[in-house]
């Protein structure tokens, strides 16, 4: 069986925007394996401080595995300033993937809060694939520094609509000023989210009150991420689950965000 953690180069690391960077190491094992959602747990500093691995999603996995993070404290950091050349220490990949949309799905959508905009990118990877489906992006970022470049989704064919809390660009607001964009047949619309708890509350209640499903991709501050530690838990109508073993992917209906 094939290792699930390895020592990794890595091919780039480039600043994408004030915030956000995107970083590629050559994990051929990792490239043949992921599936959309999954995520890596990376090993950011030799020493003991940051002492746990932190996790992200995949962004893209073609030739490299690609991640899309924001440099928000000291493990994402000390990530900002790898090179070329520079080991990675890996594990993964991990978690539960998304499930492909149900038959009969037309339109697709994606909800995502800053950040969260990451796994969505190798999902319109394999969702553009497959033919009839319409798919959308819904975007929320705070400002214009906060705020991907939707070239490569609308490469995908999907349709991009942003939204920043100071109008810098797209619409004045929240990510919700962007639902009108959704279709309200419960029968041929599937959501995913990923994001910031409040809004993935957000689109849980306007998913529930139209009758349309969906899944979410929950983040969780991390340890083992594998399932052991617990202490990645989250409240579901199933009761406790993990993040990292359970989800991060889960039906949206059952997530009970607090
Ligand atoms: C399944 C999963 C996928 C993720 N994917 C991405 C991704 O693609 N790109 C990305 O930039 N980040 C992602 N994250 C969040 C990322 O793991 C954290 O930003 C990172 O661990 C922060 O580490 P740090 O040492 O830089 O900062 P820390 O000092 O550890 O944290 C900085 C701040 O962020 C908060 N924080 C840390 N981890 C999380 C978390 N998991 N959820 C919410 N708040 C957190 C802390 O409470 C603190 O306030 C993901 C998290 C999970 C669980
Ligand atoms: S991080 Fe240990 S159980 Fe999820």
């Amino acid at each position: 069986m094939a290792k699930l953690q390895n020592v990794y180069k890595v091919v780039s690391n480039e600043k994408l925007c004030p915030r956000f960077f995107r970083l590629c190491f050559d994990a051929p094992l990792i490239v043949r394996k992921i599936q959309p959602g999954q995520f890596v747990h990376i090993r950011a500093h030799d020493g003991l401080e940051p002492f746990f691995r932190r996790p992200f999603s995949v962004c893209r996995a073609k030739k490299y595995v690609e991640i899309f993070y924001e440099a928000v404290g000291p493990g994402t950091k000390i990530l900002s300033l790898k090179k070329k050349g520079d080991p990675l220490d890996v594990l993964g990949p991990v978690g539960r993937p998304f499930v492909l949309p149900p038959a009969g799905t037309k339109q697709v959508v994606m909800i995502a809060g800053g950040i969260g905009v990451a796994p969505f990118l190798i999902l319109s990877d394999v969702l553009k694939k497959k033919k009839g489906l319409e798919l959308v992006l819904l975007y929320g970022g705070r400002t214009q520094g906060h705020v991907f470049n939707m070239k490569e989704f609308k490469n995908n064919g999907c349709a991009t609509h942003m939204a920043t809390d100071d109008g810098s660009i797209g619409t004045r607001g929240l990510v919700d000023k962007l639902f009108s964009k959704i279709d309200l047949n419960s029968k041929t619309t599937f959501i995913y989210t990923c994001g910031p708890n409040p809004m993935m509350a957000a689109v849980q209640k306007f998913a529930r009150r139209h009758g349309i499903k969906g899944q979410a991709a929950c983040e969780e501050i991390m340890a083992c991420a594998l399932g052991a530690c617990l202490g990645c838990s989250i409240r579901t109508t199933k009761g406790f689950r993990t993040v990292c073993y359970d989800g991060p992917v889960f039906d949206l209906a059952e997530v009970i965000f607090e």
